[in-house]
């Protein structure tokens, strides 16, 4: 199975109202539970890489060649997008050369004409390819990769001009942000995701910031037109916390529990069992 454009998961998505999980790669081993999770959940998936994990894990090239190689190696058969996350203009660029089967280019932090007229650069030369786009307007708060956003909210007729610009998708702020909710959050604002849906039409759009939204917003955004939603702290979370217990229980101890693979598989299992969660809650099980 080669990757795939993420467009055409997302227009299913879109038409029968359920979400496709984007999902962080942070390392070799998020490869394998994504992989292994989508698999067993036969749900389309999107794996994406940030300016961050693309420097750590050797560059576009070399994880575009190990998350094709892996699944040929794990028979994996359920549609797999590879996308940049938050992509400069020469990320996007050099994603698109170097085997990615669909890009976010996010202008959020430059004037609307700026980010209208280098997106449409990016359409261009992704578009012949048959690569996806995500554009972004309005920023998602937060912090991501050393990268803090002050959360905004977009304005319906930036998203308007966006959308006549032929982007695949498009992310919006609507009081979303990367990272952990504080508590005084106020949620999702669903009358201004209202006017954004009412303003592009029938184009899907990305909800950032996936992360400890509760249950009954996810439903409803996706209800509202919600057709990609990005999760990264969680996961990173759930791998964190089951190897922190696998050292509280002294496995690192026991026989040959401290080699690197054993220390590293409860993380994986444990990021696997959260994606099938999110999964579930998007609707996109059995959708492959
Ligand atoms: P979280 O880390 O908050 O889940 O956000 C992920 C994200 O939006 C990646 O673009």
């Amino acid at each position: 199975m080669e990757l795939v454009s993420a467009q055409a998961m997302l227009d299913d998505a879109y038409k029968r109202k359920y979400a496709i999980g984007h999902f962080n790669l942070n390392n070799m081993e998020s490869v394998r539970a994504f992989l292994f999770a989508a698999q067993e959940a036969n749900s389309p998936i999107i794996l994406s890489v940030s300016g961050g994990t693309a420097k750590y894990m050797g560059g576009y090239q070399t994880i575009s060649h190990m998350v094709l190689d892996f699944i040929k190696y794990l028979k994996i058969t359920v549609p797999v997008a590879l996308h940049v996350d938050h992509g400069t203009y020469d990320e996007v660029l050099q994603a698109i050369d170097e085997g990615f089967s669909s890009v976010m280019f996010d202008g959020s932090s430059l004037p609307i004409e700026k980010n209208l007229e280098m997106t449409s650069e990016i359409l261009r030369r992704a578009h012949m390819r048959g690569i996806s786009v995500e554009a972004e307007v309005g920023g998602i708060g937060g912090e991501e990769d050393g990268h803090i956003a002050k959360g905004e909210y977009a304005d319906p007729k930036h998203c308007k001009m966006m959308a006549d610009l032929g982007v695949d998708f498009l992310a919006a702020g609507i009081g979303n942000i990367h990272g952990k909710y504080p508590e005084n959050w106020d949620g999702l604002d669903f009358d201004l995701l209202a006017s954004i849906k009412q303003a592009v039409g029938p184009l899907p759009l990305v909800l950032h910031g996936g992360s400890g939204i509760p249950e009954e917003q996810v439903r409803r955004a996706i209800a509202l037109g919600i057709s990609k939603i990005n999760v990264n702290t969680e996961c990173q979370i759930a791998f964190t916390e089951a190897t922190k217990q696998y050292f509280l229980d002294g496995k690192d101890l026991e026989s040959k529990g401290f080699t690197p693979r054993a220390m590293l598989a409860p993380g994986i299992e444990a990021t696997k069992r959260l994606c099938i969660q999110k999964m579930e809650l998007f609707g996109s099980v059995n959708r492959a």
